[in-house]
């Protein structure tokens, strides 16, 4: 077994003095900016750094890239009107960017912030309220100030390269990022983790041997840990009221197990660095064809709403036709989704069964049940037989074919059948396809990002293993 250089990994992940002074100095310069002109212009507000940059814990994605996300919290006073807070704190971050002719975005978490692209960073300024104590909390973003102090009062030195050894792999199994398109790890969540255990390995060992859903973590062992039942329970330090591993699904916490496994096992520094999908598709084509089931593929436009609201969405819109499909008697074998965020979200339905015959056998009441079975031979006359007690009869399907029960579902008077985000509705109706995976490759110059999501559909925890 050869041992790993964690030396060499962390000069490809860890951010280089040069990039952490350019990061520091710019956002030095941006909280001076805000300020200052909040001075100027009489508003009671404060910029600070927070999240992995005041913690020096981000992650560096390869030589030369700009990529660190700078978190830059502007807090008010707790007496501050929310109208108030909102409209002088995203106010204040638009001059901000507009100072340094960058382009911003406005976006939503539980409440507006805004994000520019500042010298090719990304840059968030959040709005929130200068809380003391978790008892003040006002929004879900008020906890990032304390949270930053306990990092840095807690963390120390050297761990800095333990939580970005483990972002780093982390982010190549995939189970990194809280966001809802993925279901992860937090950054915060990272940070905690170690403070726990100590060290990169010593998290590894820890989920490869112990975890199990409903495992507790209470660092500050505040005694809540069993007043939530999310699969990973990580008591926030700084409010025992909040898991901070609520939004980790038992998917990625299963994943990351696994994962942990496998790399204790191999030992191998490729679980540090991006892993190369080899989606080509003619593979693809004679990969599908050997399964011999059938894969239909719904295409529509992307609603232009957050990502954090688009993902569920997409998902529920999946599951919905999935159970529809099965209440109908079809079986299905798997189901996946996609999206660039932009143009186009993907739904792929794989059936295992997706043609049935015209009858099907529908029962009845018990043979002794006088009232019940006067309605149902009423109902479907001579087409009724005993079956042990009970009355059956044969109805015809409405649909053969599972294609055609999707298609009908997916219009306008039929549309009550299945359920959706109201955006994500909306598009359908206007415009949408649905066709065979392999006459949409057959169509389409398929895209490679599209090609790598149906690799990784077929070829299922993919990231997970490396040999
Ligand atoms: P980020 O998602 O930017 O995390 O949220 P980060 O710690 O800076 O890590 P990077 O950017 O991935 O390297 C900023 C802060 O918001 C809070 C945390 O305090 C975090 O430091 N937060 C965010 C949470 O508590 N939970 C979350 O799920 C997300
Ligand atoms: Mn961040």
């Amino acid at each position: 077994m050869t041992k790993i250089d964690y030396r060499k990994i962390l000069e490809d992940i860890k951010p280089t003095e040069s990039e952490k002074k350019k990061v520091k100095a710019l956002s030095d310069y941006l909280i001076n900016f805000i300020n200052k002109k909040a001075g100027d212009e009489e508003i009671y507000a404060e910029a600070v750094l927070v999240g992995s940059v005041a913690k020096e814990t981000w992650l560096s994605r390869g030589p030369g890239s700009d990529t660190a996300d700078v978190d830059i919290f502007i807090k008010f006073p707790l007496n501050t009107p929310l109208d108030y807070l909102k409209k002088n704190g995203i106010y204040l971050g638009q001059e901000c960017i507009r100072n340094m002719e960058g382009r911003h975005e406005f976006r939503y978490a539980s409440h507006p912030y805004i994000t520019g692209i500042i010298n090719g960073y990304e840059i968030d300024f959040v709005p929130c309220y200068d809380i003391e104590k978790s008892k003040q909390l006002k929004s879900a973003v008020d906890r990032t100030i304390p949270h930053t102090i306990y990092v840095q009062d807690n963390l120390k030195k050297e761990q800095i390269d333990e939580v970005i050894l483990l972002k780093g792999f982390m982010e190549s199994v995939g189970t990194y990022g809280s966001e809802f398109k993925v279901g992860g790890f937090a950054g915060y969540l990272c940070e905690l983790l170690i403070l726990h255990y100590g060290t990169f390995q010593e998290v590894l060992e820890a989920a490869s041997e112990e975890w199990k859903p409903g495992y507790m973590i209470d660092l500050r062992k505040y005694g809540t840990a069993s007043n939530f039942d999310e699969p990973l329970v990580v008591v926030d330090p700084v409010d025992p009221k909040r898991n901070v591993a609520a939004a980790l699904s038992l998917q990625k916490m299963s994943e990351f197990m696994v994962a942990s496994r496998n790399f204790l096992q191999e030992q191998s520094s490729t679980y540090f660095y991006p892993r190369e999908i080899p989606a080509d598709l003619k593979t693809i084509k004679e990969e599908l064809e050997k399964r011999g089931t059938k894969t239909l593929i719904l295409s529509f436009k992307t609603p232009d709403i957050p990502a954090d609201a688009l993902y569920p969405q997409i998902k529920k819109t999946e599951k919905s036709m999935m159970h529809l499909a099965e209440r109908e008697g079809f079986k299905t074998q798997g189901s996946d989704s996609w999206t660039d965020e932009k143009e186009k979200v993907l739904i792929l339905l794989e059936f295992d069964v997706w043609m049935l015959p015209k009858i099907m056998k529908h029962y009845g009441p018990p043979v002794w049940s006088h009232t019940h079975q006067q309605k149902f031979l009423d109902k479907y006359k001579n087409k009724t037989w005993v079956h042990g007690d009970k009355w059956v009869a044969e109805v015809g399907r409405d649909f053969t074919d599972v294609q055609l029960l999707l298609e009908a579902a997916l219009s306008e008077n039929k549309i009550g059948l299945l359920k959706f985000g109201k955006h994500i509705k909306k598009e359908i109706l206007e415009e949408h396809q649905l066709i065979d995976l392999m006459e949409f490759l057959e169509s389409e110059t398929t895209q490679k990002d599209v090609l790598e999501f149906l690799y990784k559909y077929l070829h299922k925890n993919w990231s997970l293993w490396r040999t």
